[in-house]
């Protein structure tokens, strides 16, 4: 009898393999960072070889760390970061260019040209997302733009387009798929037929070719290769997908926020695309099988952990990143300090691509501390203009808050995302929720899970914080945050 199933998480900062048993435990996790990539101010790039490297290679870690074999997997899951895009070779399977990874702004440009008719919202109603730098759409035009030969081979299938769920599973299976969740973020899927869109098609000029087929979240796709051969692959998602299975929000109104790189909060809106008017993006939740598609609401924020790594990487203020919460605590408060972190420009719910990065209040007075608690505020202050515009999008105020991903073991930030938000944040025992969900998708596909019911009865509450600051204290710090979002805007204009 096989007793685990693994889930492959390709995240934007690094690649993991994690093995989970039936009750929904770990029983192993490998993990490899790849390479962030800065060519200029505003790009990011992957190499799409490394990370596919790093993928093989943390399957085989976890597998020899737990004493498994592929044989040993009902199935595997597998879930990614989203809109990083790229195009590769069919034939050789190398990769034509660096991937363009989801928070790179070299397309402002494009925003432009394609917002110059109809401005930023016009494809809302089919995509349920605003033109923007954020979106595989106009990055897939600039590679055809930028790279020589790249729309002839697109246009003659030898080059294929995907995001990184599509990389990884053609390099195991060999089959080009990619899931609606996936294809929910490349601007070129009709939200409600859940196929690409030919009227999107034709006004970004991407030949159909190149596309991959689109598929539910939860079915065999196929049978894997090494190193996880034989092993079938039957869930694939977007990460901010999978975490909303892998914390249980099956109902309308259940909502998670993931504090990952970016940080991201989806709400279940049940199976009716809602659009929104207050700045979120209406997204596919999940389609399981053959079962009724579910929307969801996303506020999205493109740098949460990102800033505590620019804390390390750049300025060199901690050694490693858990460091951040020791040296934010070393002082009271943030010392009347903000830091609006728009290194991608600022998405939900502003989407101002020319935004950038500032720290406000400086005085002789401020130390590096008052930087690092500004930092962690930030976080939870963007998470706060998230959920606030979520409660007026829906009518339903968040009753609470759950939460995962790597900064969520945070306690100074969770409490302070408590007080900022007026409502309890709760953090569930197991924060690797978006392999989790992962691992779920496909366990419901390969019949090693029954049903939602019983993926929701694993889900267990560990820890809640419940606000302590005053209302007036509250908005006060609100306001002034909203000072500093204002003063980053316009800056590259
Ligand atoms: O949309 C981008 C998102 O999917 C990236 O997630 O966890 O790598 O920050 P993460």
């Amino acid at each position: 009898m096989t007793r685990y199933v693994g889930a492959i998480d390709q995240g934007t900062t690094s690649s993991r393999f994690i093995l989970f048993d039936h009750e929904g435990e770990i029983v192993a996790l490998d993990q490899r960072e790849h390479a962030q990539i800065y060519p200029r101010p505003g790009w990011v790039e992957h190499d799409a070889a490394e990370i596919w490297r790093n993928t093989q290679s943390v399957i085989a870690g976890a597998l020899n760390k737990a004493g498994l074999t592929a044989a040993d997997l009902a199935c595997v899951g597998l879930t990614n970061q989203r809109e990083t895009t790229l195009l590769w070779d069919r034939r050789t399977g190398a990769p034509l260019h660096n991937a363009i990874v989801w928070m790179d702004t070299r397309t402002d440009a494009l925003v432009a040209r394609f917002s110059a008719q109809g401005g930023k919202d016009r494809l809302r109603a089919k995509t349920g997302l605003p033109l923007s730098t954020y979106f595989s759409s106009l990055k897939l035009i600039w590679l055809f733009e930028n790279i020589p030969g790249a729309r002839a081979k697109a246009q003659a299938g030898e080059a294929l387009f995907g995001t990184m769920d599509s990389w990884i599973a053609w390099n195991l299976t060999g089959r080009h798929f990619t899931d609606a969740t996936n294809a929910a973020r490349t601007q070129l899927m009709n939200l409600e037929t859940l196929q690409w869109d030919d009227e999107l098609l034709t006004l970004f000029d991407i030949p159909r070719a190149c596309l991959p087929q689109i598929l539910s979240s939860s079915e065999i796709y196929g049978a894997c290769r090494a190193p996880l051969e034989g092993a079938l692959l039957s869930g694939a998602l977007g990460d901010q997908h999978a975490a909303l299975i892998g914390q249980a929000c099956f109902a309308p109104g259940d909502a998670k926020n993931t504090y990952g790189t970016g940080c991201f909060l989806l709400m279940n809106i049940g199976e009716t695309p809602r659009l929104s008017t207050k700045g979120l993006l209406t997204t596919l939740a999940y389609r399981l099988g053959e079962e009724k598609p579910v929307y969801a609401l996303e506020g999205s924020v493109a740098i949460a952990g990102a800033l505590v790594q620019w804390l390390r990487d750049n300025l060199g203020i901690i050694e490693k990143s858990a460091d951040i919460e020791a040296l934010a605590a070393s002082v009271p408060d943030n010392g009347d300090v903000y830091f609006t972190p728009a290194f991608s420009g600022l998405y939900a719910p502003y989407w101002r691509e020319s935004a950038r990065g500032i720290i406000a209040g400086l005085t002789r007075f401020s130390t590096k501390a008052h930087i690092a608690r500004a930092a962690l505020e930030a976080v939870a202050f963007q998470t706060r203009d998230v959920v606030a515009a979520m409660a007026e999008d829906s009518g339903v105020a968040l009753e609470e808050l759950r939460v995962d991903g790597g900064m969520a073991v945070n306690a100074l930030l969770m409490q302070f995302q408590a007080d900022i938000l007026g409502a309890p944040v709760v953090r569930p025992r197991c924060i690797e929720t978006t392999a989790l969900g992962a691992a779920y998708a496909a366990g419901l596909a390969s019949g090693f899970w029954k049903d939602k019911r019983e993926i929701a009865a694993h889900w267990r509450a560990e820890k809640k914080w419940n606000p302590m600051m005053s209302t007036e204290e509250r908005e006060r710090r609100i306001a002034k945050w909203a000072k500093a979002v204002t003063r980053s805007f316009d800056w590259t204009d």
